[in-house]
């Protein structure tokens, strides 16, 4: 079991004069005006069916930069027809040859497709180039690299034999085929999910989000010039209904890896447990959800570091990441402190479009998500219980922005305190700072959702207490930093209640779900 030793590939400055500024704002200008037509891609080939949406920049929805074709149902069909297809030699691969492909693919993204994959993100899912860089070039390269090598260490794992009996694990795929749905926020969560099934030797029919579709496409360009064969991940858009009512009613259908909201995935389990009956096996079925990330500060951490965490945690990538801090326990002794510098960070983060590399944060991702985060914050000028201290305009005329919004509350059960936004909004409850383990209670009976979380304090026992407490609360758990920013190989990622099923994405835990062992002794 020898590969690569998985690196995390360093994140590029875009610093003026660089030579990766440049070959961005290229690629960004090319295809912001070259209208792109993106097809379906099944068995190995482009599909238009002539059905076609239109896709726009959030940061400017007047300037159509694309479009892209809808599937029919026997689009589907045929993607799991295919699949089932292509299994047949794909799951007979030595995993030496799947490894390759894939670690061929991470390599492409590092070299001539990292300009092309973000600048698909900056233009369709509004990330700075500083977000696009983290996100859809080294999140998913370190996806593709660690992943290999949990694999290998996966198949590493044998029991022990005797002399007279060998004992062997055989890590084979799910029967039949998988099915991968995956959101707009990350390129890299988009690229590995169907990655990840595949590498273990499993065929995909992945349905990436209607605001993903320009990364999608680059995504798939990269795995076929890797070498990933016809019909072992096959791309459908459109119709979420339709395709995954197709996807689970056939009786092949071994696996969801899903992530996206939490409703949609309860519905899709819902849809899962009617059909039990009808299946060959039973599914897997993997999801990451919502969150309502929170901060805690106890009365002994350094005020600067709390803010720090508030503003940076919350409003780094617009707000638009699982682990997005979006609620704050701030303990009275230092509360004015931390209001002064989370006002100051906030004003000083600059908001536009992607193109522009100096600004901060840009646009949230489309209208509903707009309207959503609008209704809120106005909401909180009318209540008596809330305070916006800094932010709290908005406007669409132009692109989905959103100020980066803090609200303080006195209630801490408030409606922005609990809800999930995903967007650019954080709310605060100042607490009494002796009463300390209370809040940690009235954290925990909060928390729908137990994605990510962090403590700040520099006292051994409050980190303790908080680390007990909270222990239910969330999949990620930071101690002195904010909740965002898992790297893949460092900090597996994933939460539970609301949040998840919990199986870590970058880690042996999650491709575990993905393989069906079979035990084999052979005695002489
Ligand atoms: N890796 C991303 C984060 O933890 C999702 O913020």
């Amino acid at each position: 079991f020898n590969v690569p030793i998985a690196i995390n590939e360093p994140v590029k400055s875009y610093a003026p004069g660089s030579p990766e500024r440049d070959e961005v704002l290229k690629a960004y200008k090319k295809m912001f005006n070259e209208t792109i037509d993106v097809p379906m891609y099944i068995n190995g080939k482009d599909v238009k069916t002539g059905n076609t949406k239109t896709m726009s920049a959030p940061h400017d929805h007047q300037h159509v930069v694309g479009t892209y074709h809808l599937a029919e149902k026997s689009n589907v069909d045929e993607a799991i027809a295919t699949a089932l297809e292509a299994r047949k030699e794909w799951s007979q691969l030595p995993w030496e040859q799947r490894a390759g492909i894939f670690l061929k693919a991470a390599e492409l993204i590092a070299g001539p497709y990292r300009a092309k994959i973000n600048a698909a993100t900056m233009i369709a899912q509004s990330k700075t180039v500083h977000q696009a860089e983290i996100d859809a070039a080294c999140e998913l390269i370190d996806f593709l690299r660690f992943n290999v090598q949990f694999m290998t260490d996966i198949y590493h794992e044998q029991p022990d034999s005797t002399s007279d009996a060998w004992n062997r694990l055989e890590y084979r795929p799910l029967e039949g085929f998988v099915y991968a749905v995956t959101p707009f926020n990350f390129t890299a969560i988009a690229g590995n999910l169907p990655a990840c099934m595949a590498m273990m030797g499993n065929v995909v029919v992945w349905k990436p989000s209607d605001s993903q579709i320009f990364s999608a496409k680059v995504i798939m360009d990269v795995f076929k010039e890797a070498g990933v064969p016809a019909g072992v991940i096959n791309v459908v858009f459109g119709d979420p209904v339709m395709i995954t009512d197709t996807v689970m009613d056939s009786p092949d259908f071994s696996g969801l890896h899903f992530t996206g909201s939490t409703y949609i995935f309860k519905e899709l389990w819902k849809k899962i447990g009617n059909n039990i009956h009808n299946y060959k096996t039973y599914p897997r079925i993997v999801g990451e959800t919502g969150g309502k990330d929170f901060i805690v500060a106890h009365k002994s951490a350094n005020p600067i570091q709390v803010a720090t965490a508030i503003s940076r945690g919350s409003f780094e990538f617009q707000g638009q990441k699982c682990s997005a801090a979006s609620r704050a326990y701030v303990p009275s002794n230092m509360w004015e402190v931390v209001k002064k510098r989370v006002i100051e960070d906030v004003k000083s983060f600059k908001m536009g479009s992607p193109e522009d590399l100096s600004n901060f944060v840009t646009a949230v991702i489309h209208e509903g998500s707009f309207d959503k985060l609008a209704k809120f914050i106005d909401q909180a000028k009318n209540d008596s219980d809330a305070e916006i201290i800094v932010g709290g305009n908005y406007d669409k005329s132009k692109g989905y922005f959103i100020e980066p919004t803090v609200i303080v509350t006195t209630n801490p059960k408030y409606s922005t305190m609990c809800t999930e936004l995903f967007g650019p909004v954080m709310t605060i409850y100042v607490y009494d700072e002796n009463k300390y383990s209370e809040t940690l209670k009235l954290v925990d009976e909060t928390s729908e959702y137990a994605l990510t979380g962090a403590i700040l304090s520099t006292d051994r026992y409050a980190i303790q207490e908080a680390t007990k407490a909270l222990q239910n609360c969330a999949g990620n758990f930071y101690i002195n930093d904010k909740p965002t920013g898992a790297v893949v190989g460092q900090q597996p990622f994933g939460g539970a209640r609301a949040s998840g099923t919990n199986d870590k994405a970058g880690s042996a835990l999650n491709l575990l779900r993905w393989v069906s062992p079979r035990m084999i002794k052979e005695t002489f």
